[in-house]
């Protein structure tokens, strides 16, 4: 068998480490994860009673339109049923526009460390990647302009950026937006947009009606607490969205998903509650890493990016011994940093007393 060399040469995403594989690895039963920006609440209790009472139908395929949850999204967002993708994640609909508009010799320009996703996407899809360093851990816009050239095809941004928590301003996103010839699709992936409280952060949503270029994806995964069930959805232009529509899957969100995401949706209470323990969870670690002297990047979303004196393998080691699951920051190129997202509250002064003791301070 011939394999081809993009997939030869390619590392496969390295997840979190699940719960149940560090309890049965070291015996440890106490664990908590913090290692995947998840939503320490659990899921949405409106998703769950929907799911169970979806369940009965199992037999059924699901809705390969997803249209009642169209229909209560675009009411939400204010766009048109026909603007709205649904995927098995926004990890789907990622890799979808991918599949839309990659083909050989093609380039995707996309930020350094970011979500690893998209440049792996990219390679198994046999693209090729540009990537544009951070700068100052922000995403470079003007950089990302100046690499434009004629094999660019699409521009990934995520807002906020994963692993740095960082935002683009409106003004530096506008004069972008306008920049951009139309020929190239800009990817937003506002994964993270519901934690951001500045109001200098351009919302994505506001863009989709006058950029014919512009696919935005967002996820059930954190603020709604449903990243095991997979759906997110994209949000672009009718014909944009309907070319990308065609490449996906019949039955790409299965039926639990589109009900689920149907009762996080009306869930105000939930996502009210996430917002207020993450906004508080993250200034108290912050300031108590302040405290210790440890730096971070100051973060807008769900997860805060450390910096630690040594390297960030032995650091997640160590503290994986103690029964915590973080995120070392090696397979992003930042030796060391670590990643943690923000947990319930006993859950960050567990992680805090560990990581004084790993750390000697
Ligand atoms: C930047 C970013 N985009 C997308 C995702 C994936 O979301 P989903 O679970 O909807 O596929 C994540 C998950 O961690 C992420 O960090």
């Amino acid at each position: 068998m011939k394999i081809k060399k993009s997939i030869l040469d390619l590392i496969p995403y390295p997840p979190g480490k699940p719960i149940e594989e560090l309890t049965r690895e070291y015996g440890i039963q106490e664990v908590i994860k913090l290692a995947s920006n998840e939503n320490p609440l659990g899921p949405s209790p409106r998703a769950l009673g929907a799911i169970r009472r979806a369940l009965s139908q199992l037999h059924r395929y699901p809705d390969g339109s997803g249209y009642y949850l169209k229909q209560a999204l675009s009411r939400f967002l204010r766009l048109e049923p026909e603007q709205i993708l649904l995927g098995n994640g926004s990890n789907e609909i990622i890799e979808l526009a991918l599949k839309t508009f990659l083909k050989p010799g093609v380039e995707v320009i996309s930020p350094f460390p970011s979500f690893l996703v998209y440049e792996k996407a990219v390679q198994a899809l046999g693209g090729k990647n540009l990537l544009m360093p951070l700068k100052q851990f922000t995403i470079d816009l003007e950089g990302m302009m100046d690499r434009i050239n004629p094999r660019t095809r699409i521009i990934i941004i995520n807002n906020p950026n994963n692993p740095t928590g960082t935002i683009i301003k409106r003004r530096e996103w506008e004069r972008f937006l306008k920049g951009v010839p139309d020929r190239i699709l800009i990817l937003l992936d506002e994964a993270y947009i519901d934690f951001v409280e500045d109001p200098d952060c351009p919302n994505g949503l506001e863009y989709v009606n006058s950029a014919k270029n512009l696919l935005v994806i967002r996820t059930f995964s954190k603020a709604y607490g449903l990243a095991g069930l997979r759906i997110g959805y994209g949000l672009a232009q009718t014909d944009l969205a309907d070319y990308i529509n065609r490449v996906r899957q019949p039955f790409n969100v299965n039926s639990l998903a589109l009900a689920g995401a149907l009762g996080a949706l009306q869930d105000k209470a939930f996502y009210e509650k996430t917002r207020t323990l993450v906004r508080t969870g993250k200034k108290a670690l912050e300031k108590q890493l302040a405290e210790m002297g440890i730096y971070y990047v100051s973060s807008h979303t769900n997860f805060i990016l450390i910096k630690v004196p040594q390297k960030a393998q032995a650091v997640y080691e160590a503290m994986l011994k103690k029964g915590i699951i973080i995120r070392s920051m090696e397979s992003y190129g930042l030796e060391d940093y670590i990643r943690v997202n923000i947990g319930l509250p006993e859950e960050n002064r567990r992680f805090l007393r560990a990581l004084k003791q790993v750390l000697n301070r």
